[in-house]
């Protein structure tokens, strides 16, 4: 370990700290210094499973090596190229081998360096494809309640968490919302997708009769909703959301930001559902965290659409200064060896049994409202503390940390989403935490 991770600064006023409740941290901070496969190390030199895979990302576990020796080449080989009318080799290269692995038809990537800009992109893209088609009065996008797409105004403005809308004005407009589909007064404790709610799919049908079709570009949804705390799509709603926007002429869009490269125990939850997007967003698990990197996948017919006029020009007027860029790349491939090697998009399969058992062995624990699981993801709903929404669910999260395992937990409710190299034996470890946390906390 390096001096400069021995040192706990002593000063923490500078750094103002991005969705963390900044003055109560800088009075008790809690500091990662090192990480290996399935743990972290703590400043004062204690152990912490990770039961996030750091957000929804880490999924080939810490500090592995085929990725840490792929970013130290690429760093001392080619540190930047341009990115706009440049190209390097490597940047190719991942293009092809995502494609590779992607869903049929999705065949062509734009690379962006978050979820968040992988959602602005794809909006964007979508608004354009339909103008360059001659449809430019298609310009309404639909998004959900309590969808999560980023930070950036078009992710907030398609996006329904409440907290992250209101500060923010007007936001876009011309955007509508479905509604969400989480009702737990009939699929509280269901074992994977739950069988009510299905028929909240025809909302956009709705939607469609107010604004009429030739208005609306596209809909956007996380195919699992994950940072608004875990919520599932009901059986057969996908299926019927990817019905009625084909019936209209709208773009689908999935934000797989979390739910790409393996969390579902396929390599996107496109192809768990067997529902193929005409976009799809992705983050995170593309380069597993280590280099800020996103990718949009796109259908052909919608990146053709745009290979017209004349050859000089500029055919997209969008991108971003480290649009794939090399040491993102090398970090993207190494991850993708990675997961290649172990097998990891396809892990979570096998363990998902295993998962939801040891999930729902929490029923019947003090505060426990609802337990929810597919694939390596897992949500345990709390009773919110009279008055004090979000307390309870935040004392756990301390004391899981204390106790040595990292949760998450987003309103009252605590998501788990380990990275998918997690033994049976550290399943039953991050539960029995989580079971000793909900025992000791009131
Ligand atoms: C579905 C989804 N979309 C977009 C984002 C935004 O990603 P980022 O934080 O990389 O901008 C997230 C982040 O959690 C996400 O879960």
């Amino acid at each position: 370990m390096s001096n400069r991770l021995k040192v706990t600064p002593n000063d923490l006023s500078a750094f103002w700290m991005p969705f963390t409740a900044n003055r109560q941290f800088k009075q008790a901070p809690r500091m990662f210094v090192s990480a290996k496969d399935m743990h972290y190390t703590t400043s004062d030199g204690r152990k912490v499973l990770d039961g996030t895979a750091g957000l929804w990302c880490v999924n080939a576990g810490h500090c592995r090596p085929k990725i840490t020796e792929a970013i130290q080449h690429q760093a001392a080989e080619l540190d930047y190229a341009p990115a706009f009318q440049m190209g390097h080799p490597i940047v190719f290269e991942l293009a092809n081998r995502l494609v590779d692995i992607a869903p049929k038809g999705m065949d062509h990537v734009f690379f962006t360096n978050s979820g968040s800009e992988s959602v602005d992109t794809a909006l964007k893209m979508a608004i354009a494809y339909h103008r360059t088609r001659g449809e430019g009065s298609r310009t309404r996008l639909i998004g959900r309640e309590r969808g999560y797409h980023g930070v950036n105004f078009g992710g907030i403005s398609v996006g329904g968490i409440v907290t992250n809308r209101k500060m923010f004005g007007t936001l876009l407009g011309g955007v509508d919302h479905m509604p969400h589909t989480h009702l737990p007064e009939k699929n509280a404790f269901s074992k994977g997708v739950p069988e009510h709610g299905a028929e909240l799919a025809n909302e956009l049908e709705r939607i469609v009769a107010l604004h009429d079709a030739s208005t609306i570009a596209a809909v956007i949804v996380e195919p699992v909703a994950g940072s608004t705390g875990v919520i599932l799509p009901p059986k057969g709603y996908l299926q019927k959301l990817r019905e009625i926007c084909t019936k209209h002429g709208i773009l689908l869009i999935f934000d797989e930001v979390i739910t790409g490269f393996g969390r579902l125990g396929a390599p996107f939850a496109a192809d768990y559902f067997g529902v193929t997007p005409d976009i799809m967003t992705t983050a995170k698990g593309v380069s597993n965290g280590v280099i800020p990197m996103g990718a949009v996948f796109v259908k052909k017919e919608i990146h053709d659409a745009f290979m017209t006029g004349p050859e000089h020009m500029i055919e997209f007027f969008h991108g971003y200064t480290y649009s794939g860029n090399p040491i993102a790349c090398a970090a993207a491939l190494g991850t993708l060896d990675t997961y290649k090697e172990e097998g990891l998009l396809n892990r979570g399969e096998e363990l998902a049994p295993y998962w939801e058992d040891a999930l729902h062995s929490l029923k019947g624990e003090p505060h426990v409202i609802d337990i929810r699981n597919i694939g390596l993801i897992g949500a345990i709903e709390l009773a919110p503390i009279a008055g004090q929404p979000t307390k309870r669910a935040f004392s756990a999260f301390v004391k899981a940390f204390e106790r040595g395992a990292l949760i998450r937990t987003t309103g009252d409710i605590i998501a788990l989403s380990p990275p998918l190299i997690i033994t049976k034996g550290q399943i039953n470890e991050l539960i029995d935490h989580v079971r000793d946390v909900l025992r000791s906390i009131d």
